[in-house]
């Protein structure tokens, strides 16, 4: 097994390699085309939504999911059904671990998040339904891109193994990884993609409700989330086993 994970490493890397220049739509196709129905989008009702847009452009049949911590923003739960109509997709909704979140908030109520960090609290509202949802997948997609965090997310690559689920052998494609904000948002505006609500209030990163808030002009999207802890550790588990420092 480690050295069939290390030729699939070697493929891998030659592909992120090849593609490093191509667009997210070049991305999408092979992704899509490549793993059929073992690969699915990963949705957190913000911009990525654009993934969502550009993949019903090359097929109809995608598989998207969303993870439900059971603390996101009334918008954004709207949200969610406004991209379930509007791209007429059956959008799956992953719940948080019920027996652990009971748990959780049992010994330490609803927000302990504040005192003890955020790594508890997502390891059972947002890790453990998205090992859930990636199940028996080959492959995910996800919109993270380089500018999003100059902290963990300066070298994330267009698509890598991701070691953190699964056996070894699970791929992961970023296809917006070389896009700026700035970019995904003049593609909103173009094709119309409708967006949540969230982003008209100051919002620019989103993610559940108690750990998110606006940014004012000039501050970094990411300072609007978990602020109350060190930058380097903002990320949340679901793409922490792929951190890289900046580079
Ligand atoms: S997070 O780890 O800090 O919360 P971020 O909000 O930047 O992640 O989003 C980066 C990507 O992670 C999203 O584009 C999406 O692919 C995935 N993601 C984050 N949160 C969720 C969620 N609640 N449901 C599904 N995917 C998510
Ligand atoms: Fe819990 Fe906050 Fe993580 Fe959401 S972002 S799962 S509320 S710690």
């Amino acid at each position: 097994m480690p050295e069939q994970n290390a030729e699939l490493k070697k493929e891998v890397y030659q592909l992120a390699e090849g593609y490093s220049d191509s667009s997210p739509q070049e991305i999408l196709e092979y992704a899509l085309n490549r793993f059929g129905s073992g690969i699915t989008i990963a949705f957190s009702g913000a911009e990525d939504v654009v993934l969502i847009d550009m993949a019903t452009k090359i097929r109809q049949d995608v598989s998207v999911f969303s993870l439900d911590t059971g603390r996101l923003h009334p918008e954004t739960y709207k949200y969610f059904d406004v991209v379930r109509n509007h791209y007429d997709i059956p959008l799956e909704i992953f719940f948080a671990n019920r027996d652990k979140t009971e748990e959780l908030v049992l010994k330490k109520g609803m927000f302990s998040f504040y005192r003890d960090g955020h790594g508890e609290c997502c390891d059972v509202r947002k890790v453990d339904p998205l090992r859930r949802s990636l199940g028996t997948r080959a492959a995910w997609i996800t919109g993270q891109r380089k500018d999003q965090s100059p902290n963990t997310r300066a070298a994330v690559p267009v698509v890598e193994v991701d070691s953190a689920f699964g056996d070894g052998t699970l791929i992961k494609f970023n296809p917006l990884a070389n896009w700026t904000s700035k970019q995904v948002w003049e593609y909103i505006m173009k094709n119309d993609v409708p967006y949540n609500e969230l982003h008209e209030k100051g919002y620019v990163s989103i993610g559940c409700e108690p750990c998110t808030k606006p940014v004012l002009p000039g501050q970094h999207e990411r300072e609007g989330r978990w602020w109350w802890e060190e930058a380097t550790k903002k990320e949340c588990g679901i793409h922490s086993g792929t951190i890289r420092p900046q580079v």
